[in-house]
């Protein structure tokens, strides 16, 4: 079955028609993330519709989608909790937080919960190194993060609530996250 409906094929050829000629395949991201708000990641089906849109091997498509962490070709939560441990963040308490983290969602790094809710992910430099340790909710951004406030950001997902971000509007959650990612506004 096609991911994307006639109407999200448009959408999809308005993406594509905002590059120049000749420079179409610069529409390979928000295409991708495209897709992505449809099915909450990447799969097969939809790297090979990114492909036809832009008239490109789906090899070519899956070798940039499998290089940006944003883009998830596993099955994936409806919520991603993402955890930068990178230097800066490491410095100031992130092994901690990916602990808490990892024992609150109870499901190895990468992998869905068995409820279809949350995903957790490890992160390099999130570029926030000033708000160290920060930790992502669908890419919005949470500051300064210890191990008791990542607690409260899950049990929060758990009851249906997103918490507020440090700055900015929380995502729904991960599709629509991906939706705004797609250049395509608030709300998927
Ligand atoms: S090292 Fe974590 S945001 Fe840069």
């Amino acid at each position: 079955m096609a991911v994307l409906s006639p109407e999200l094929r448009g959408e999809a050829e308005r993406i594509k028609a905002r590059y120049p000629a000749g420079r179409e395949r610069s529409a390979m991201l928000p295409l991708l993330y495209l897709v992505q708000s449809v099915e909450g990641r990447v799969t097969r089906d939809g790297l090979r519709e990114v492909a036809d849109v832009l008239g490109l091997k789906t090899a070519e498509v899956e070798a940039v989608a499998s290089f940006y962490s944003m883009l998830r070709l596993r099955p994936t939560g409806a919520h991603v909790v993402s955890v930068c441990t990178n230097l800066a963040c490491a410095l100031r308490g992130a092994k901690e937080v990916y602990a808490a983290a990892h024992d609150a969602i109870g499901s190895h790094a990468e992998e869905m919960t068995e409820d279809g809710l949350l995903t957790l992910h490890e992160e390099e430099c999130l570029g926030a190194c000033d708000a160290a340790p920060v930790v992502q909710v669908d890419f919005a951004n949470h500051d300064r993060v210890t191990p008791e406030r990542m607690r409260e950001l899950i049990e929060a997902l758990r009851r249906g609530e997103v918490s507020e971000p440090s700055a900015g509007r929380a995502p729904r959650d991960f599709k629509e996250a991906s939706w705004i990612l797609a250049g395509l506004g608030d709300g998927a």
